[in-house]
């Protein structure tokens, strides 16, 4: 929960929550979010400032990967508090000026959002006053095709986020979805899967003697099985 300037409270969104509707004025035209997207994942993220060098890498980091995410069915849209002229420049120069880690000539082509005013910023919990009352935070928000949020990350000002795990969060996400399954820590596509619990002690004892060679059960509450990389991608169109 958080406390704006007027003193009213904005509770931020939580994992499993609906994702809160707003039309803003991008890069790309006018949206309306997440109604746009239908039936597509979206990632809408936050970035600091335009013209600054943390987030300069963090677009450039997106761009490249922007075939994986389209290949994934999902859709980035990008957000800071600054204003459509200086997002229009700042991509420009990315463009024309940027070659960083072998990336350059990258064009932005997914949406950046203008708000100037902080209201989806503060719809989103991106204003974090702690860390800045003046510029949003690197939040990730991962909303699936239905609306709804399956993961929020927020990462500070000084720290860059990382790709690969965003993109391991995406996959997971789907893969999950899918299968009916849930990922052990540390899990990428190819490594076994969690098969859920099942409902009583009995049937999860029961299961633990199946003799179905790709489970593995390490006690009645925990089994794994394979899953290979290839069904993944099938699956996800990768
Ligand atoms: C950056 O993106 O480099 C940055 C932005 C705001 C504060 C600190 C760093």
């Amino acid at each position: 929960m958080e406390t704006n300037n007027n003193n009213t409270v904005n509770v931020m969104p939580r994992i499993g929550d609906k994702a809160p509707a707003f039309v803003a004025k991008s890069t790309q035209g006018e949206i309306n979010f997440p109604s746009d997207y239908k039936g597509m994942w979206k990632i809408l993220f936050s970035h600091p400032a335009d013209f600054t060098p943390v987030c300069t890498s963090e677009f450039m980091s997106f761009g490249k990967l922007a075939d994986e995410f389209e290949r994934l069915n999902t859709q980035l849209v990008g957000l800071s508090v600054d204003g459509l002229y200086s997002h229009i420049a700042w991509l420009r120069t990315i463009k024309e000026k940027i070659d960083w880690k072998g990336m350059k000539d990258m064009e932005i082509k997914f949406p950046l959002i203008e708000d100037i005013t902080m209201n989806v910023a503060k719809m989103y919990g991106m204003i974090q006053p702690g860390e800045s009352s003046t510029s949003a935070v690197r939040a990730v928000f991962f909303i699936d095709p239905f609306d709804k949020i399956r993961t929020i990350m927020y990462y500070p000002l000084a720290l860059g986020r990382n790709f690969d795990e965003i993109m391991r969060v995406l996959v997971a996400l789907q893969t999950a979805d899918n299968f009916g399954v849930a990922m052990p820590a540390d899990w990428r596509p190819g490594d076994e899967v969690i098969v859920p619990t099942a409902g009583s002690c009995g049937v999860a004892k029961e299961r633990m003697q199946s003799s179905d060679e790709d489970m593995h059960c390490y006690d009645w509450f925990f089994c794994t099985k394979k899953l290979s990389k290839e069904k993944v991608e099938e699956k996800l169109g990768k």
